[in-house]
């Protein structure tokens, strides 16, 4: 691909915008000799302003997401994609988050501008484990592990029943919840269905893949061995 299309592709400008980028001598090499629109460079070698050029399509980005921040585009309070580079939405293909944390849930969400991937770590049938760390308004009844646990818990208004979930209990009002599926608030409602209520929600692990030490409201783009331990053996439920 010409590089002014790949450019404009990955959200820095139209290709009229990118066109005057290269006149302005604000693409280069990795030494900084600038570049051309008919140069022909490998990807990881392209600078922008000094700053390497975003991934090509496939980009994954893990957000330890804050309070108070919705996955949406379009609500009219703070976004998810407010925390990320503008140009990471306007990419052809643009960044979308995989699934979504409530609101008032923290902790790890992932974007993808890969749809086949998107659609492999969300599908049910791939099995990948979301660990959630919950802290409870009421002290936890003592059955609960045995209810997630069942495969046989109908949340309210869902016609399937809820594929087993592992519970650990950490404290009294404290425990840690793997779930492989994704639905509506599926968290939030497995423990009112306990007759509970969850007071704070952190997502800590999808799949093999963890926060490690990324600031909250901070991102990174993660390498390809980081994205394959999404998928790796020992971390479904
Ligand atoms: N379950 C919930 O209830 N909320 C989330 O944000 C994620 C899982």
């Amino acid at each position: 691909m010409k590089l002014v299309k790949l450019i404009a592709n990955l959200g820095y400008g139209s290709r009229k915008d990118v066109a005057q980028m290269f006149r302005a001598g604000r693409i280069t090499d990795a030494d900084g000799e600038v570049l051309y629109a008919d140069d022909v460079v490998p990807h990881d070698t392209i600078r922008v302003d000094d700053e390497p050029l975003d991934p090509p399509v496939g980009l994954v980005v893990m957000l330890n997401k804050p309070l108070g921040v919705t996955c949406s585009r379009k609500d009219p309070g703070r976004v998810v994609y407010d925390l990320l580079p503008p140009r990471f939405s306007v990419r052809s293909p643009a960044l979308s988050s995989v699934g979504r944390l409530d609101r008032d849930t923290t902790g790890l969400l992932l974007f993808t501008d890969d749809g086949a991937l998107l659609h492999r770590i969300i599908s049910p049938k791939a099995q990948v484990a979301k660990v959630y760390e919950a802290t409870l308004a009421e002290d936890l009844r003592g059955d609960e592990g045995q209810l997630f646990a069942s495969g046989t818990m109908m949340l309210e208004s869902e016609k399937e029943p809820l594929a087993p979930a592992v519970l650990e209990v950490l404290g009294p009002r404290h425990a840690c919840l793997t779930v492989t599926e994704g639905r509506y608030h599926q968290v939030r409602r497995m423990f009112a269905a306990a007759g509970n209520h969850v007071e704070t929600l952190r997502r800590l692990s999808v799949g093999g893949l963890t926060l490690g030490e990324l600031p909250l409201g901070e991102w990174r783009v993660l390498a390809a061995d980081e994205v394959a331990l999404i998928f790796s053996p020992g971390a479904t439920a």
